[in-house]
């Protein structure tokens, strides 16, 4: 005898599957018919959008979408995508049933019978409202970051800064005072050009100092690697004490970079400030940049990057600190000198401007630290 009470294997899968996409409730998962007119309605979209399945079957699907939205057209394009090219994404606001507003990422496929006939088209729905907002919380956490940063970095020139003003406001008054005195024009004339001069020397270093204090927004540009080098060069030289020397090596027609300015600038600092604090008493910096082309040595990095090398012959990294140095917040430094915060950054930065950074070590000798970045492909972009 045939066993009865079983439904034949195609129906019991339809059954199955009608199951499966009703229990989920993570997802929104409905169907549409080719004019847009949603025709099922599982669990998931009950609960994201907020209607009952009696509710919405029959209506169009435009109801889902902001006024704007409509108003644009939006719907409507998505249907005849999908439609043209088999399915469509979307990212954007829905409207819930109760006016409230999601973010959602949208999938919008096609479904067609045997015979390739467009019988509808399946849409999934997935809220991500979380995801974007811990997306742009990140993104203000960077900002904020480089904020932090940047006023640490200024809080470590101001104080070389303020007393190179004051030589700069001496040479300039007690100039003043002596060419007021004179009676020699060929002397008034030289002392004239030492105040032009040192006010000259001021403008310079104020504007050096505003243009870095100033970069706000994180915004990539194309830029001449030499010119960063300038401006901050420009700036370290009053945070250096007087016994160590900086030395700059910069290669002649350097590619272009494209990387935020303020950023760069900031990592350059962080890494020279780092120079510094490991030589005790007198020393050397030297800043070498020049074009190499990787193979594959820098973190799998190929192709032609600008390197930026800051050397020091310091007192180097212990083998058993050096896998650290990169973690955010580890220093070795007493409470006050150091936030640990300064190579996390420079790697942040590589990585985000598809670079990389490098270190090599040794104790009682020196340290270099390696930059890494790509540089443009377009083979006129060399600096003049
Ligand atoms: N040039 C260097 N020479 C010696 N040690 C270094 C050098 N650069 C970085 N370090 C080590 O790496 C640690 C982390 O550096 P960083 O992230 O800049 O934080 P911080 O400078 O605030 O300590 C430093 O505390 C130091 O121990
Ligand atoms: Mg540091």
């Amino acid at each position: 005898m045939v066993a009865t009470g079983r439904t034949s294997p195609s129906v019991m899968s339809e059954a199955r599957y009608e199951q499966l996409v009703q229990a989920v409730v993570d997802y929104a998962i409905y169907m549409l018919d080719p004019s847009g007119h949603v025709v099922s309605w599982n669990a998931g979209a009950e609960r994201i959008k907020g209607y009952r399945a009696d509710e919405v079957i029959g209506r169009h699907f435009s109801l889902f979408f902001t006024a704007q939205d409509c108003a644009d057209g939006r719907p409507q394009r998505l249907l005849q995508q999908a439609l043209d090219q088999g399915g469509a994404q979307d990212e954007g606001w829905r409207v819930r049933k109760d006016g409230t507003q999601f973010w959602a990422l949208a999938a919008l496929d096609v479904i067609r019978d045997g015979q390739g006939q467009v019988i509808g088209l399946a849409k999934v729905t997935r809220d991500i409202t979380d995801r974007r907002e811990s997306a742009l919380q990140l993104d203000a956490m960077r900002a904020q970051l480089f904020q932090a940063q940047k006023l640490e970095a200024l809080g470590q020139l101001t104080g070389g800064l303020a007393h190179d003003f004051n030589n700069l406001l001496t040479i300039i008054l007690s100039s003043a005072r002596l060419a007021l005195n004179s009676q020699d024009p060929a002397r008034i004339r030289r002392l004239l050009e030492h105040v032009l001069d040192a006010g000259q020397r001021g403008t310079q270093l104020t504007w050096q100092l505003l243009s870095f204090a100033r970069h706000r927004q994180l915004s990539v540009t194309r830029l001449a690697p030499a010119e960063v080098i300038v401006a901050t060069c420009g700036l370290l030289e009053h945070a250096l004490p007087r016994d160590i020397e900086l030395q700059q090596q910069v290669a002649d027609n350097l590619p272009m970079i494209e990387v935020d300015a303020g950023q760069l600038q900031m990592v350059l600092l962080n890494l020279m400030f780092n120079a510094r604090d490991a030589i005790e008493g007198a020393g050397c910096i030297r800043l070498v940049v020049e074009c190499v082309e990787l193979a594959g040595q820098e973190e799998g990095l190929q192709g032609r990057f600008v390197c930026f090398e800051v050397h020091d012959d310091g007192q180097g990294i212990d083998p058993q600190v050096l896998p650290r140095i990169f973690e955010p917040f580890f220093t070795t430094k007493a409470f006050g000198k150091g936030t640990g915060l300064g190579l996390s950054q420079a790697y942040g930065f590589a990585r985000q401007s598809l670079g990389a950074i490098g270190v090599t070590s040794q104790p009682g000798v020196g340290t270099c630290m390696s930059l890494y970045l790509p540089a443009c492909a377009d083979p006129l972009a060399t600096e003049e």
